[in-house]
Parts: structure tokens; C-alpha cells; sequence
């Protein structure tokens, strides 16, 4: 099934004014990904399914054709120099700022299936030790797939051999009759709450965050809206605070946010 010229300039502006995910280079993903789906939902053609989408698709439909197009693709311990400043530098600073409060304001943006901020919430009790109790770390993480938001809140995985042993026993539940699945262990789940979020919409959260994880999720922005979407973190951020890309990433050189560190970004 092919998609012609028109659909796909259809199916790609709708993509990107809503979710700012920039396939105009995805022809060929777009047609091997979508034909199935198209099919299934007992279209003829593309003209047929991007007619729809454009009119009446609901939100299981929009699920169904972002879960296609955009790459859940995430694992523990995923750039581990990401956390290794988060564990010696950030960690440090916040918990000496937070002293008063005891409270940490953190996003995971773009979590996908939860490995990122359950991985985090790793290091957060590994740092605070006996003290963790008597803190509020809870992670916010957001994606926008409800697919794998819902991996994410089921919390079992397969885990790599980078997972330090200890944390395997500490952190995490073997499934029964299933050697090479774990589940995340309750403490850990309780530290992530899971919404799910466009990162297109206003953020308008209760607080203002001391740091926030995005990494591996603006690969699919283009500049622009990259560009808004750092402008928007940075006014959701607290003076002080740390933006985390991957290394894939960059900013802009006019990026609000001062480089401290490869990937990390500061409010000044
Ligand atoms: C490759 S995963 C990154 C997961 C994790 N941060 C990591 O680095 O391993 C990218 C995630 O970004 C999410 N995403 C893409 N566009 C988004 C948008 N507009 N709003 C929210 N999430 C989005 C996708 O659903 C996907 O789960």
C-alpha cells in the first residue's frame, strides 16, 4: 500500500503541530508502519485513513498511530555519565538546598516505558541512604504513549547486565516462574508518578522543578519547536535548577540555560 505525495503532507502537518514530531524525512516508516494499521481498520487506502484521522479520530486512534511512528526505545542504566553527574553533583547540591523542605522537584519528560525515572529513583535511595524516608522525591514522569506508559506502571522488565547486583536484589522482585523478569520493587514504583503529557501543551504544574530529564525525546523536534519546547522548560524550572539531555542532543548556543557539563544545562 503506498501513500501519496498529498497524505503524506497531510499525515506529517498533523503530526507535527500536535505532538511537534517531525517524520517529513519517515516517508518509508510512515507507509511500512502504518499499512497494517490502515488495513486493519478496514481502510482502502491512505487517503481513507488520513481523512478520518483528520476528522473524527479519537484518542485511541491518535494512540494507536503514535505508538507506530515514535520509538519507546529506553533501558537502565541508558548514559550512565547522565547519572553520574546526577549522583555526584546534582543530587549533592539539591539535598543540601532542600534541607528545610526535604522536598525534590523532578521530571522524567519523555519516561517511555519507566526505565529512566525508576533508574533515578535508584540512585535518589543508593544517596539518601536511612535518610530516604524522611524525604518527598517523587518523580513526575511523563510520555506521551500510553502503551508505554502502562509497561511502565506494570514495572517488569528484563534487566541488563549493567544493573549493579546489589541494586538487582535491593531494588528489584524476581517474577515467579520467570527467570529473566523482574518487577520493580514497591518502594521504587511508589517514588514514580506516571501522567501521561504532550510535551506540546503549556506545562502547567503545581510546582516548578529543580531538575528535569529529557533525554533521547527532542531527536524527534525540529529546531523551532525544540527550541520553544527548552523555553518552556526553562520557565518550569527553579533558578538554579539542571536540564538533562542525552548526548545525542544539543541546545541552541541562545539557549537560556548555561552549560555545566556535556548534556547538562543549568538555570541561572
Ligand atoms: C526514545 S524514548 C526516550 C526514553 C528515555 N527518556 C531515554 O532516554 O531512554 C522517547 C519518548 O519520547 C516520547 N515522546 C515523543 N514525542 C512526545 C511528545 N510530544 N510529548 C511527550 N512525549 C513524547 C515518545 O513517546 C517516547 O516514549
Amino acid at each position: 500500500m503506498a501513500i501519496s505525495e498529498a497524505d503524506f503532507h497531510r499525515l506529517v502537518s498533523f503530526v507535527k503541530q500536535k505532538y511537534g514530531i517531525d517524520l517529513h524525512e519517515k516517508k518509508q516508516l510512515i507507509t511500512s508502519r502504518l499499512a497494517n494499521t490502515v488495513k486493519g481498520m478496514g481502510f482502502g487506502g491512505f487517503t481513507e485513513y488520513v481523512d478520518y484521522l483528520l476528522k473524527s479520530g479519537t484518542g485511541d486512534d491518535i494512540n494507536a498511530l503514535l505508538s507506530r511512528l515514535t520509538t519507546n526505545y529506553t533501558y537502565f542504566m541508558r548514559e550512565v555519565e547522565s547519572f553520574d553527574y546526577f549522583t555526584g553533583t546534582i543530587l549533592p547540591e539539591l539535598v543540601r538546598a532542600h534541607q528545610r523542605d526535604k522536598t525534590l522537584s523532578i521530571w522524567s519528560a519523555g519516561c517511555s516505558s519507566g526505565e529512566e525515572p525508576y533508574n533515578m529513583t535508584m540512585y535518589i535511595m543508593d544517596y539518601l541512604g536511612s535518610q530516604y524516608s524522611q524525604w518527598d522525591t517523587r518523580i513526575l514522569a511523563s510520555d506521551l504513549s500510553l502503551e508505554a506508559l502502562n509497561k511502565a506502571k506494570a514495572g517488569v522488565y528484563q534487566l541488563p547486565d549493567t544493573i549493579p547486583e546489589k541494586w538487582r536484589k535491593q531494588y528489584f522482585v524476581p517474577v515467579k516462574g520467570k527467570t529473566d523478569q523482574y518487577t520493580v520493587a514497591p518502594k521504587v514504583k511508589q517514588n514514580v508518578l506516571f501522567r501521561q503529557f504532550n510535551l506540546m501543551d503549556p506545562i502547567q504544574f503545581r510546582r516548578k522543578f529543580d531538575l528535569i530529564f529529557c533525554r533521547n525525546v527532542m531527536i524527534y523536534f525540529d529546531q523551532p519547536t525544540k527550541d520553544a519546547l527548552v523555553r518552556r522548560f526553562y520557565d518550569a524550572t527553579v533558578p538554579g535548577g539542571y536540564l538533562v539531555i542525552s548526548k545525542a542532543e544539543n541546545l541552541s548556543p541562545d539557549t537560556p540555560y548555561g552549560r555545566v557539563a556535556t548534556s547538562i544545562f543549568r538555570k541561572k
